[in-house]
């Protein structure tokens, strides 16, 4: 595994195993296979209801907790400090562990620098190694930072070879924060994986689409987590350390980035701010408690 240095010293692996969507009653198997596989990052969070999966797969593994890597990530209805100091301590008993390695806002919604605070000060009592963001794009990035006493070390966003993000990019390395990658296979969307521009570099070195686009990212600097639930393209994404794309290849693979095509979730949509902030909403009239 190769591991990328954050700017708290912290190490990260450049690759790890996404569990989003992965049902809790699939999880605990897929995280044990994942892990036998040699993956030391696990990417999961509060609104995939499988930290317990995720825990009890670590737990028995055998390997040793400060081998792996966990990600979890603060939900939209934790967004003050209270609610998300509170579910901090939620997920470490999910988890069943002492510490998470890294733990992101998941949403730029809500009161994210009150719930930030939260993270600041976990941090600071030993409960989290590093803290970050999710889905916060250049001018959330700068407002965050602006306001973080410990600057965040991560910012994960949709990145694939289709929405390949360069502009953000060199926001966050400005501001020195790693930038991590979800679906960095676009879900399956789009074709990717018959894609005749990947499956050409792809024959060239004798690799499978898939593994060009992971390998592509991680050439990037872009930390990548692929979600599978079949044992063979566990093995099949993480035999990414064995070859290195050429200047032709990468500019090829650039090629692909398409800013038209649709994201898939478009946090510039107002609908789709609105149906992730109902969850928020109603949390403050059940509880009578104001979350902005
Ligand atoms: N922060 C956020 O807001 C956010 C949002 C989305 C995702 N994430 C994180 O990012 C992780 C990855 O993203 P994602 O799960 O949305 O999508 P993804 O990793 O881009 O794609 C997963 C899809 O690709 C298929 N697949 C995986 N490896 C393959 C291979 N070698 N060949 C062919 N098909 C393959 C999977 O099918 P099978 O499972 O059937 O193999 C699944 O349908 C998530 O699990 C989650 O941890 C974060």
């Amino acid at each position: 595994m190769e591991y990328k240095v954050l700017n708290n010293g912290v190490k990260m692996p450049v690759l790890g195993f996404g569990v989003y969507q992965m049902p809790p009653e699939d999880t605990e198997r897929c995280v044990a296979e994942a892990l036998a596989a040699g993956y030391r990052l696990i990417d999961t969070a509060q609104a995939y209801g499988n930290e317990e999966g995720v825990g009890a797969a670590i737990a028995k593994s055998g390997v040793p907790r400060d081998e792996v890597f966990v990600t979890s990530k603060i939900w939209v209805s934790n967004m003050n400090y209270e609610r998300a100091a509170a579910s901090i301590d939620e997920s470490l008993r999910a988890l069943g562990t002492g510490h998470i390695d890294l733990m992101l806002l998941h949403q730029a919604m809500g009161d994210y620098p009150g719930a930030y605070r939260a993270m600041e000060d976990a941090y600071r009592a030993g409960k989290l190694r590093a803290i970050g963001v999710s889905n916060f794009y250049p001018e959330r990035l700068v407002d965050v930072c602006a306001l973080a006493e410990v600057p965040p070390a991560v910012n994960q966003i949709e990145t694939h070879p289709f929405r390949q993000q360069r502009a953000a990019h060199e926001t966050m390395a400005e501001l020195g924060v790693a930038h991590e990658a979800w679906a960095p296979f676009a879900e399956g969307q789009n074709g990717i994986f018959h894609n005749e521009v990947l499956a050409g570099i792809a024959e060239k070195h004798g690799k499978t689409p898939a593994q060009v686009v992971l390998r592509a990212l991680i050439q990037s600097d872009v930390v990548v987590i692929p979600k599978t639930v079949h044992r063979a393209r566990m093995e099949e994404n993480i035999d990414v350390f064995d070859f290195e794309l050429d200047a032709d290849d990468l500019a090829a693979f650039a090629t692909l980035d398409d800013p038209t095509l649709p994201r898939i979730f478009d946090h510039f949509d107002v609908g789709t701010v609105r149906w992730m902030l109902e969850e928020l909403v109603r949390k403050q009239q059940l509880g009578g408690e104001a979350l902005y």
